[in-house]
This record gives C-alpha cells, sequence and structure tokens, in this order.
C-alpha cells in the first residue's frame, strides 16, 4: 500500500536492515536522472513521441535498416556519454557489502546502458539486452563492432527523428549479405532465456525485491516483484508514480531513485 514518503523510507530502511538477499528491479526511472530519457512519461518519454513499431521491432529494423541502427546509435552514444548518479553508486555499494558479509544484492535490469556497470555493480541480468555487444541481423553471429565515439555534433543532435543523421549499418563479415544490430531485444523477440532464467532465481532467493523505476507493465519482467511476494520476499517499490504493483507491494515509497535509494542505505 502507498504510505507517506518518510513513514515508507523508514519502514523500509528497517525491513531492508535485516536482508541477506536482496533482489533489485531496476527500470528506465534509474536511468531518469542521468539523463537518459524514460520510455512512457509524458511527454518526456521516447514512445510518448515515436511508437516502437517504427523504432524497434525486427520489421522496421528490415525495412528501414538506416533509420533504426541510426536511432539505436543515438540512443548509445548518449547512454555513453551520461554518468551514474548517487542511486547507482550506493547499489554498487551496497552490492559490495552484502557480498563481502556472505549475503547477496543482485541487479536484474531492463535497461540497455551500462549505467549499473560503470558505477561497480555487477549485472546478473539485462533482461532487454544491452545496446553495446552487437550480432548480425541475418545470421545472428556476434560481430565484433566497438561502438564509435559519438562526435559533439552527433550528440548534440536532438532525438528528433528528422534531425538523425543517418548512417548504414556495418556490413556482417561472417555472412557478408547481413548487417549488425545491438544486442537488444525488441518489440515481438523473446527475451533471452538465461537472463530470465537468472532473475527468477534471484527474486525466489530473495529476502526483498527492491523495485525502482518500472511502470510494471512490459511483461515478463512485470511477473518478477510478483514472483518474489509468492516465494517468500516483501516487495519495496521506488517510483514517483503509482504503477500497477503500488497497491500489492508491502512498501509503496513516492519518489526519485536518486533520492530515496541514498537514503535506504547505508
Ligand atoms: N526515479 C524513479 N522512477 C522514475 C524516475 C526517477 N527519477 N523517473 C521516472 N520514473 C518512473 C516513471 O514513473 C515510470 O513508472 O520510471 C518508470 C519508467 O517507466 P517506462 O518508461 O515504462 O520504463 P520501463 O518500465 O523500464 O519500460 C520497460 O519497455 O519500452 C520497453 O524495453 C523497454 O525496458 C523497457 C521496457
Amino acid at each position: 500500500m502507498p504510505n507517506d514518503s518518510h513513514v515508507a523510507v523508514r519502514n523500509a530502511r528497517d525491513m531492508l536492515q535485516d536482508a541477506r538477499h536482496i533482489a533489485v528491479l531496476t527500470g528506465a526511472g534509474m536511468s531518469a536522472q542521468s539523463g537518459v530519457p524514460t520510455y512512457r512519461d509524458a511527454q518526456t518519454g521516447l514512445w510518448e513521441k515515436y511508437s516502437p513499431e517504427q523504432l524497434a521491432t525486427p520489421e522496421a529494423m528490415a525495412n528501414q535498416p538506416n533509420l533504426v541502427w541510426s536511432w539505436m546509435l543515438y540512443q548509445a552514444r548518449l547512454m555513453r556519454s551520461v554518468e551514474p548518479h548517487e542511486g547507482h553508486k550506493i547499489l554498487g555499494a551496497w552490492q559490495q557489502e552484502l557480498n563481502n558479509s556472505g549475503g547477496s544484492l543482485e541487479i536484474i535490469t531492463q535497461n540497455i546502458d551500462d549505467l549499473h556497470e560503470r558505477s561497480n555493480a555487477e549485472v546478473l541480468s539485462h533482461l532487454h539486452g544491452t545496446t553495446f555487444t552487437f550480432r548480425c541481423f541475418e545470421c545472428d553471429v556476434p560481430a565484433n563492432y566497438e561502438l564509435p565515439p559519438a562526435t559533439p555534433e552527433q550528440l548534440a543532435a536532438t532525438p528528433e527523428l528528422d534531425q538523425l543523421v543517418l548512417e548504414d549499418p556495418p556490413a556482417c563479415t561472417a555472412c557478408t549479405h547481413g548487417f549488425i544490430r545491438p544486442d537488444i531485444v525488441m518489440f515481438g523477440e523473446m527475451l533471452p532465456q538465461q537472463a530470465m532464467d537468472d532473475a527468477l532465481r534471484a527474486v525466489r532467493d530473495a529476502d526483498v525485491a527492491l523495485v525502482v523505476g518500472t511502470s510494471n507493465i512490459v511483461q515478463p519482467a512485470a511477473t518478477l516483484p510478483l514472483a518474489a511476494s509468492a516465494a517468500g520476499a516483501q516487495v519495496i517499490e521506488i517510483n514517483p508514480k503509482m504503477t500497477p504493483l503500488s497497491e500489492d507491494a508491502d512498501i509503496s515509497i513516492q519518489g526519485t531513485a536518486r533520492e530515496i535509494l541514498p537514503e535506504l542505505y547505508p
């Protein structure tokens, strides 16, 4: 049940203090305060402005490889150009401390950026892939492609599609007739099975599931907090807005990742 934030934070802090095994589930809201747009926030969300069908499906990539490739490259360059915030750093330190004392803090993220990794946290599972490894769109062979550093002009380019400088995806060096794509899960594609299996194991092992910055509507990620609860874990949500999880969470803190996480640890 959503509580008054101060009470909720105090109760969450008490609940987490004794937790030996914590599963942290993060969504786009975790990266928002680093400067990465979310998907569904009113006005600013990427899917409020563009349709996923146009930019994030295999069909779109097959039909307009250069538009989808350039869009994804823009996203990856933006994500690479921003920095982790205090909330990311807290999770990294918390994970370190629990690992050193025989406990665990396992991070399962829907995000395709590497902000958790760049704040010295290990990520157990990138449910929707990452935008920094690549494979062939045709033959699926991993591509040995390094994201080129962005020029100031490329970074300055706003995400308005009609201002994107279109680039063709590089050809696959294995099959030679395909082109490469980032290792992200596009709409309509299956999640990496290992990523989902690892995530389910972690939430079932957890004493507490900490759900940060997700609208909890995209499946199957949205089933994870419920799986945690069914296995006996307490569920704490951090989100400035109510979500479908808020009523079912043991504690729902209405606040942002960067402000609330430092209040929960150490
Ligand atoms: N701190 C915490 N939460 C925040 C913050 C913040 N600073 N800013 C926004 N939020 C919350 C919003 O209230 C919203 O509930 O983060 C959530 C972001 O929701 P979405 O934009 O839907 O992102 P997410 O839940 O991660 O989307 C899931 O959908 O498009 C696909 O693959 C994409 O991984 C993504 C998946």
